[in-house]
């Protein structure tokens, strides 16, 4: 185990969180009342009972459902809010946050009202709480390839408060290479780029992903393992893998904590992070995924250490940021 206090006290970064998966039930109830939204839940416990996934599948026709009590400019803000509040308990310091204005737009909700309330909510998380943070834009990958064009059309107008776009929902089935336009038009505009791949779907996704997206960043990446060539490459490359241990185990990527393969991704060479990915549907914030896995698989002082700074190294900050918030690490670590 690592030793007592260093998770917690280490500095940290969260690259992969997706901001509709971090409602919490308590906070969902409160906007379907404020916003005459239908629910079939009347409390907490009912949403929560409702959270009992064998797949991917199953946890995102909840999340599309939890997201549908998300209206207004305000609410996007509190819900921001509220997960910046909790990560910076965690002592997390920048976020990467995707968004997934298609599973808002076609409710008539505006482009503008769900980006004006997550940009309130970073204005006043960098002011209050010192946490810097970037929005990432996913593309619904279930929908065609002509969406994700209209989407980054709306997008192209806020440049400025969107740094990347990513590719996220259902993956099997539904290819990068699916994307292969959209994702080239995004990186002409200048915008970074990441992708989900090799959470459920092969390791030829992952392939895909690099070499037909043109991606920075790899979101979860575990089926990688499965071919050591991609391997090399992604090592070869640095392309950092967004790995997320407590959804891997809550949506069945992987059977036990004690079995995640962060470890051999570690000894391979990868520049791996640890997130939360949908921390209110899987039970655990940044920190509850460092213990978790520490629990289960007695990481050592140094794989935490590596693993939090890598959040740091993996981010889409700018060079200066970037090693300014490497040496506010590297001196919270000299400090302990
Ligand atoms: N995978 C794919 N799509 C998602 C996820 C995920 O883990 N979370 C939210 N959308
Ligand atoms: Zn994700």
């Amino acid at each position: 185990m690592a030793r007592d206090g260093l998770i917690d006290a280490l500095p940290k970064a969260e690259l992969h969180i997706h901001i509709e998966g971090s409602l919490e039930p308590s906070m969902m109830l409160e906007l379907a009342a404020r916003n005459a939204v239908d629910l079939p839940y009347t409390s907490s416990d009912e949403v929560l009972a409702a959270y009992r996934f064998t797949r991917l599948q199953d946890f995102l026709d909840l999340y599309y459902r939890g997201m549908s009590v998300l209206r207004t400019r305000a609410d996007f803000r509190d819900l921001a809010l509220a997960y910046l509040r909790r990560a910076a308990a965690d002592r997390v310091e920048h976020v990467e946050i995707f968004f997934d204005p298609q599973g808002h737009v076609p409710r008539g909700v505006g482009f503008a009202e769900v980006l004006d309330g997550l940009t309130d909510a970073l204005a006043i998380a960098e002011r209050d709480l010192g946490v810097t943070g970037y929005l990432i834009m996913c593309f619904l990958r279930h929908l065609d390839e002509d969406d994700a064009e209209r989407t980054l059309d709306l997008a192209l107008a806020h440049k400025d408060r969107i740094i990347g776009v990513g590719l996220d929902s259902s993956e099997l089935g539904h290819p990068p290479a699916k994307f292969k336009n959209v994702f080239r038009r995004a990186r002409d505009e200048g915008f970074r780029t990441v992708a989900h791949a090799g959470e459920e779907g092969p390791s030829s996704y992952v392939w895909e992903a690099i070499d037909l997206l043109g991606v920075e960043r790899i979101d979860h990446g575990n089926r990688a393992l499965e071919d050591s060539e991609l391997v090399r490459r992604i090592a070869m490359d640095k392309l950092p893998l967004t790995v997320c241990p407590l959804s891997n185990l809550r949506l069945c990527v992987v059977e036990d904590l004690a079995r995640h393969p962060i470890r051999q991704m570690l000894e391979a060479g990868l520049m791996v992070t640890v997130n939360s990915d949908d921390p209110a549907y899987f039970g655990g914030y940044v920190s509850e995924n460092f213990h978790a896995l520490d629990a289960a698989l007695k990481l050592s002082d140094d794989e935490v250490t590596v693993l939090a700074r890598n959040g740091f190294t993996a981010s889409f900050l700018g060079q200066e940021a970037k090693a300014e918030a490497l040496g506010r690490f590297d001196q919270a670590l000299a400090d302990l």
